[in-house]
């Protein structure tokens, strides 16, 4: 177990991943009830819990910190864990558990955070939580995101993914933006799998998504946890037929620069905006080419719109 164990940790610092852990530090103990504040954080529900002995002692993890007015990389940071939790299935809730802590606490209340969690369709078994601004600052301290965590300029936090082994003092850091298929492969990795034999069955049942060049592979990576182009609405709107529907100038601003759009209160952006509450189209910090790829790939995609899913299934 000990040698699987740090071939595995070895595996995993060597694929990028920053593991947080000092070396040759085994024991939970450093990173138990005497690092972590136990402070009061409220959830969606309104439930009030305590940091370490509620949401850590004895628990696997996965935490980021999100603010829901952040037009930036949080809410494709929310999507694709989203995206993780279907593909861990029903482990989460039971054996791993995700919590969204949100750095603008004085405008995230519980109801704001649960209307934002509905629009993502968070899952059972994911909490979002407010609080006291100075203990969720000492939260994100200790968690090892303060230096990335900038309160006074939210914009700027990165988007990482603390995953946590409470029991056996492990944690280790990810970008939150990353495939949601890597993450869940990682999370399922790290945390070890109970049912032996093999991947997570939700993984091998997801259906290889085909190549389709690099306007694909971005739509991928940064609109399809929110979009489809042709499979319906989601958590934005479908795309299928946009170029077609709305002028070109309009479509590569409103890529580039959904959030501008939208402060210069341009009546589409504001309508659709009206129409899916809560989440905001995010500034990618597109370049010109990538919009470019990305439109090109999203109009011939609207020419036969079959879904990846549908198009993998026998
Ligand atoms: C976090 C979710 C999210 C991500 C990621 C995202 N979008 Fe959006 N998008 C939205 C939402 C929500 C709207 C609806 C407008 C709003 O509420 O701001 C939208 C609206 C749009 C629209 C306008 C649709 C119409 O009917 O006119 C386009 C075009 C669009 N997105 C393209 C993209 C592209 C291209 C990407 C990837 C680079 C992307 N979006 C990434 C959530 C997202």
């Amino acid at each position: 177990m000990g040698t699987t164990r740090s071939a595995l940790i070895a595996a995993l610092v060597a694929s990028a991943a920053m593991l947080v852990r000092p070396p040759g530090l085994l024991a939970a103990g450093r990173w138990g009830a005497d690092y972590f504040p136990n402070v009061a954080l409220t959830t969606q529900d309104g439930k009030v819990v305590r940091f370490y002995d509620d949401l850590l002692k004895g628990k696997a993890v996965a935490v980021n910190l999100v603010y829901t007015r952040c037009t930036a990389s949080c809410p494709l940071e929310t999507a694709k864990l989203a995206q993780v939790q279907r593909l861990l299935g029903d482990r989460v809730g039971k054996d791993i558990h995700f919590y969204s802590i949100s750095i603008d606490p004085a405008h995230d209340t519980p109801a704001v955070l649960k209307a934002y969690a509905e629009k993502f369709h968070a899952g059972p078994g994911w909490l979002f939580l407010t609080g006291n601004e100075d203990d969720i600052n000492l939260v994100s301290k200790k968690l090892g995101s303060s230096s990335l965590t900038d309160l006074a300029s939210r914009d700027g936090h990165q988007p990482s993914l603390m995953i946590g082994n409470e029991p056996t003092g492990e944690w280790m850091r990810n970008s939150a933006v990353d495939n949601p298929r890597f993450l869940a492969t990682t999370m399922t990795n790290f945390f070890g799998n109970p049912k032996r034999g093999g991947p997570l069955k939700s993984y091998a049942e997801a259906p290889a998504m085909p190549e389709v060049g690099s306007g694909g592979y971005l739509f991928r990576s940064r609109c399809s946890a929110c979009h489809s182009v042709g499979s319906g609405p989601a958590v934005g709107p479908d795309l299928a037929g946009v170029t077609a529907r709305r002028d070109r100038a309009w479509l590569v601003q409103y890529v580039s620069e959904p959030d501008r759009l939208l402060d210069e209160k341009d009546p589409i952006a504001v309508d659709l905006f009206a129409r899916y509450r809560n989440v905001r189209m995010p500034n990618l910090r597109l370049s010109p080419e990538e919009v470019a790829a990305l439109l090109h790939y999203i109009e011939e995609k609207s020419r036969s719109p079959v879904s990846f899913r549908n198009a993998a299934m026998p």
